[in-house]
């Protein structure tokens, strides 16, 4: 699977592939990583990308020239690209959407910097348009790893251990069951005793039980639905 970064800033994002799970799965070729920087289609004589807002505003917004005659290039070359605009005026990127885009064979991700994007690219080009959250970061980039690191975990080969991705939260709309690891007694500290007497079916409700316990303190929203789901 190939992942294009449309970016004015590709540096933010290599190092993450330097040293990641994701570097192991580049070496595996499953999937691929490239960039585009709008600003080396530019017209300007000054090469520039960016420019004020058309009847007021605070900040510079990104031009359409360069994203359009990058955006046309990418998809000349390869018409089935998915084209994903990052920014926070957007539906939330969540677990389903991951899962879904692993699909795909190639991702690009545009991301804005300064003020945004002029609308008119976003209309043209997007197949989707994701926010990762009710914030607002200073671009699209850390964005665009976030959902390509979400959805490359659920390519087959990514992570080590393939019971990694059965249960997790959000599949059932209840979060995690705390882990643990070894050894059973740190400093006082025990792990639950049901997780050690090996009853699977015990260790499993004990599981479902904090997992509610979990939902309910940190996302009471999540347990509604899973209720309404389960009934
Ligand atoms: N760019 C700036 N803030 C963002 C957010 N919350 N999600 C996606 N892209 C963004």
């Amino acid at each position: 699977m190939r992942f294009t970064f449309v970016t004015l800033f590709s540096a933010l994002i290599e190092g993450y592939f330097k040293d990641s799970i994701l570097k192991r799965a580049i070496e595996k070729d499953i999937i691929k990583i490239d960039y585009l920087n709008p600003r080396d289609y530019s017209k300007n004589k000054h090469s520039k990308v960016d420019d004020t807002a058309v009847g007021g505003g605070a900040g510079m917004v990104m031009n359409p020239q360069p994203l359009f005659d990058a955006l046309d290039d990418l998809k000349s070359k390869d018409e089935n690209v998915h084209i994903v605009f990052l920014t926070p005026v957007a539906k939330p990127f969540v677990q389903n959407d991951a899962k879904r885009l692993a699909k795909k064979t190639h991702i690009a991700f545009v991301s804005g910097r300064y003020e945004g994007i002029d609308e008119r690219v976003i209309e043209k080009y997007a197949d989707e348009v994701f926010s990762i959250g009710d914030y607002i970061l200073t671009g699209g980039e850390l964005a665009s790893l976030v959902l390509c690191d979400a959805i490359s975990r659920n390519k087959e080969g990514v992570l080590g251990n393939a019971q990694s991705l059965e249960i997790e939260s959000f599949e059932t709309q209840l979060l995690e069951a705390p882990s643990f690891s070894k050894p059973q007694n740190y400093e006082g500290l025990s792990v639950p005793s049901e997780y050690l007497k090996g009853n699977h079916s015990k260790i499993r409700s004990l599981k479902l039980a904090l997992s509610e316990a979990k939902t309910k303190f940190f996302r009471p929203e999540q347990l509604l639905k899973h209720k309404v789901q389960s009934h």
